[in-house]
């Protein structure tokens, strides 16, 4: 079985790209020229110098002791949130901006959910001095607004999208519109490894930083780059895709992926797109997503902006259907309690999107020789305002 895009960017039956004829120039454009860039070696050589010196990378592969002690068995975290700018979000728009550049483009568009995109996107077109317009959800826009804040002392332009539920889809919605009436000059950096055919492979490879790292560290820390179990959440599904890209091959290492329950499965107001969607089409992508009957979109729902997304990017929808993925989802209550417990247990305040990954412990026993390998994709400043008002501090 394969778990990478083939050429025309399929993953099984997912995938694919399903645009309107005014974009076929800019995927098509991007398409015959993207791994051709990424592998020349000036282009090599100055996303790994930034990844260095400006991002700060490697990120750090934490034994998180007092965490294993209560759990009884033995956590590593990929500490993603010391990226600049606090979330992996930037692995990826540091390489978008280079090919940007490399295509000559010089405007920048993009969606955000979280704001975590939008400000690794308006960072580096700070860092490149291009202009930048971000799209966010007006919901968004409110429940996040320190990253608002944020992309506007960058310099972005920060647009509200005001249909549908005013979160990450109508965001992308937005987004994609504006690149219909602008298909010469700007590139869209896309946030997740979602889309149209080349972005999920192109973003997956720029993230696969993460589990490349996470090789070489265990093998320096525990003799083995191989751990038991990769741990996580799962919005889009980008830092995910990093997290696992160097495993997808080695049946050794178990793969879990956790989405957002929101309010429980039943409820009507969750994003666990991979137990509740079925195949569709959404951002130009053949995926699993959340719709009625007649194929209508549901409106997603989760307490952290990153995850509440009713698709899922094509690798993932794969890993799902194939079985070589485990999938979880969490609920808001779960999530907030593991982020709660992290914070106290070791001294580090996660994003609520990554506190769903750390409520995967509460819901399944690993062994007490097992390493656990849990993806912390990101810190939680941004999230302040709503851990203040779910627990009253
Ligand atoms: C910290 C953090 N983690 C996870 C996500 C989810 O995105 P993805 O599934 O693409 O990693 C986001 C999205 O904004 C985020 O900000």
């Amino acid at each position: 079985m394969n778990y990478n895009a083939d050429e025309k960017g399929y993953y099984g039956e997912f995938g694919g790209a399903f645009i309107p004829e005014m974009l076929y120039p800019n995927t098509e454009e991007l398409r015959q020229n993207y791994i051709q860039i990424m592998e020349e070696p000036s282009f090599k050589k100055e996303f790994d110098q930034l990844l260095k010196d400006y991002v700060g990378r490697p990120t750090p592969l934490y034994h998180a002791k007092r965490l294993s002690e209560k759990y009884n068995t033995k956590i590593y975290l990929k500490r993603e949130d010391l990226c600049h700018t606090g979330a992996h979000k930037v692995n990826n728009t540091i390489g978008q901006i280079l090919m940007a550049k490399k295509l000559g483009k010089t405007r920048i568009i993009a969606e955000t959910g979280a704001g975590q995109h939008g400000v690794a996107t308006a960072t580096v077109c700070a860092l490149m001095g291009i202009q930048c317009v971000v799209y966010m959800g007006e919901i968004d826009i409110a429940r996040q607004a320190p990253n608002v804040a944020r992309m506007k002392m960058l310099g972005a332009e920060v647009r509200p999208a005001l249909s549908g539920s005013r979160t990450l889809k109508d965001a992308t919605n937005e987004a994609i519109r504006d690149w219909i009436n602008n298909p010469v000059d700007t590139h869209y950096i896309i946030g997740s490894v979602v889309g149209p055919h080349p972005y999920p492979d192109m973003v997956a490879r720029f993230q696969s930083v993460i589990s490349k790292e996470i090789k070489s560290q265990l093998k320096e820390k525990e003799g083995t780059e191989n751990p038991d179990y990769v741990v996580a959440c799962v919005g889009g599904g980008s830092n995910a895709a990093g997290a696992f890209y160097h495993y997808l091959d080695n049946p050794n290492v178990g793969i879990i992926a956790v989405e957002a329950a929101g309010k429980g499965i039943d409820s009507g107001e969750s994003a666990a797109t991979s137990v509740l969607g079925k195949v569709g089409i959404i951002h130009g992508s053949k995926t699993l997503l959340m719709q009625t009957p007649d194929g209508q979109i549901t409106e997603p729902y989760s307490i952290s902006a990153g995850l509440d997304y009713p698709g899922v990017g094509p690798m993932h929808a794969h890993l799902y259907r194939s079985g070589r993925g485990e999938f979880v989802s969490i609920t808001d209550d779960d999530a907030m309690k593991a982020g709660l417990l992290l914070s106290k247990l070791e001294g580090i305040i996660p994003a609520i999107e990554s506190s769903h990954a750390l409520a995967l412990l509460e819901h399944k026993t690993f062994k007490p020789d097992d390493i656990v390998v849990i993806n912390l994709s990101g810190r939680g400043d941004k999230d302040l305002d709503t851990y203040i008002n779910y627990f009253k501090l």
